[in-house]
């Protein structure tokens, strides 16, 4: 019977029985259950390669491919034993069905390169998978961006009404911001994670005739990694890996912590989707926005799991050592929470909708266009911008800083300029029109933007298809 206890199958026979606790100490087996599939996926390729090849009897190979099989669609069973790790378990489950046939799946291979490759496996369908969302967030903002194109926004600095901006232009600026990442992960995707490390043995490689490429090609992987102490030892591809996606989680989590204010009654500047709000036991008017809340903690979590990665790494000595497999609890954490953020940063975004009215009258409450105010008088009147800056902010501390129109009035006076012309710089509609720039709020600016960004997202979905047939990859993790 396979349970609590079963013989131990790698030491025995130099060191005798294992002790329970130390087993359960240095054990990887809850964590394993995440790459299960994968170690099991790279346990077919590898009997179905040494097969092919005839390295191993035909019949043997048969017997274990086929529970190895079973296993791919219930595992539970190796989830009960007290071993090392899921690599012990599935060796100790098909001896047991098959007997000692089952030995022969351990020629020319090493738990070193299997789990690398498991986790470059597991690491490759997710970070595909986000790229997809990804790519149907920004879809989403841009499809939201193109309603409020002429919706005024104040933007904010030090958190202080700053400038007129527009509801798209914030959005836009979301999705330049995930287009970044969506660029970046699919050029990690192929320059550092989809390289197989099979073949590698435990360091130095295998004298089984095993073609590296052709195992490789079976698995989907698109190269090797060529030196085998590199292959099994490195672990440069988490730490690229979870880098990036900590920077996109703490993105987001600074947009996040923009909608948990907006939401706040003081300014009420979004009704966000009520799926994303929740109540309070015993204060009956609150709604908290809490997804935004755990994007937000998420953010500081994945700074947590990429600082293990790192202290973690840092240190062990080249070739593979058990503080690796220590690792892989907080890369895989970190992947299905990235995935799940976005997935749900998506749905928010996809309800959201923004309180026109009350942005307004904020709008015409602070004093938005001052820069445009001053940056005309410089212009106007050839006059340095620091000066032109100096003589609107003494009017500013002269008639108050609310009043827009007391200020052009102030500014005519003292200037000899005609107000009309300063009150039409100062209308935040015109200020927006008058904003040429590439990139800024300006309607016609924007609504150009929006169809150029529209053409790469098209581009850039193409791709993903592509990359999502040719790996063979579905949306399954
Ligand atoms: N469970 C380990 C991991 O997840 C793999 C085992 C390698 N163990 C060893 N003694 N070489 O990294």
């Amino acid at each position: 019977m396979i349970g609590k206890g079963f013989m131990s199958l790698y030491r025995e026979a130099l060191l005798g029985k294992s002790d329970e606790r130390i087993t359960a100490f240095t054990s990887s087996l809850e964590e394993d259950k995440l790459i299960v599939k994968e170690v099991i996926e790279v346990l077919i390729a590898h009997t179905s390669h040494l097969r092919d090849k005839g390295l191993i009897p035909q019949d043997a190979a048969v017997k274990i491919l086929n529970e190895l099989s079973k296993l791919l669609k219930d595992s539970s069973i190796l989830f009960t034993m007290n071993v090392e790790d899921v690599h012990e378990a599935i060796e100790l489950y098909l001896r047991n069905v098959v007997g000692d046939d089952a030995g022969w799946l351990a020629l020319g291979r090493s738990r070193n390169d299997h789990v690398a490759a498991a986790l470059r496996l597991k690491t490759k369908k997710t970070i595909i998978a986000l790229i997809g969302e990804l790519i149907n967030l920004r879809s989403t903002v841009i499809n939201k961006a193109r309603k409020y194109v002429d919706v005024p926004l104040p933007t904010f600095t030090h958190l202080q009404p700053a400038q007129i901006s527009t509801v798209a232009h914030y959005l836009t600026y979301i999705e330049e911001s995930l287009r970044v990442y969506t660029n970046i992960l699919n050029y990690i995707l192929t320059e550092v994670i989809d390289k197989s490390p099979l073949g590698s043995g435990a360091s130095t490689g295998t004298i089984v005739p095993i073609d590296r490429h052709e195992l490789a090609r079976l698995l989907g992987f698109s190269d090797v990694l060529v030196n085998t102490l590199f292959a099994t030892s490195s672990r440069d591809f988490i730490s690229i890996t979870a880098s990036i996606v900590t920077s996109l989680l703490v993105a987001l989590s600074r947009i996040a912590e923009d909608f948990i204010i907006w939401c706040t009654p003081q300014y009420d500047y979004i009704i966000p989707p009520s799926t994303h709000l929740s109540t309070s036991s015993i204060m009956p008017h609150k709604r908290n926005l809490v997804t935004m809340e755990v994007i937000r903690a998420l953010g500081g979590e994945a700074i947590g799991h990429l600082t293990a990665i790192l202290s973690i790494s840092k240190g062990v000595p080249s070739g593979y050592n058990l503080d690796l497999q220590e690792i892989n609890k907080h890369l895989l954490r970190l992947l299905l929470n990235t995935l799940e953020a976005v997935t749900v940063f998506r749905d928010f975004m996809d309800g959201v909708e923004f309180n026109v009215e009350k942005i307004r009258d904020d709008i015409m409450k602070y004093p938005l266009t001052t820069t445009e105010l001053a940056e005309f008088l410089s212009l106007k009147l050839g006059v340095p911008y620091r000066e032109a800056h100096r003589m609107v902010a003494s009017v500013i501390k002269e008639v108050g800083g609310n009043d827009l129109r007391k200020i052009c009035e102030e500014l005519s006076r003292r200037l000899g300029v005609d107000v009309s012309d300063l009150n039409e710089v100062i209308d935040f509609e015109n200020a927006l029109r008058l904003k040429k720039v590439v990139g800024s709020p300006n309607p016609e600016v924007m609504s150009k933007h929006l169809r150029e960004v529209e053409d790469i997202l098209l581009k850039d979905r193409e791709k993903y298809m592509n990359l999502r047939s040719s790996s063979g990859v579905g949306n399954e993790l």
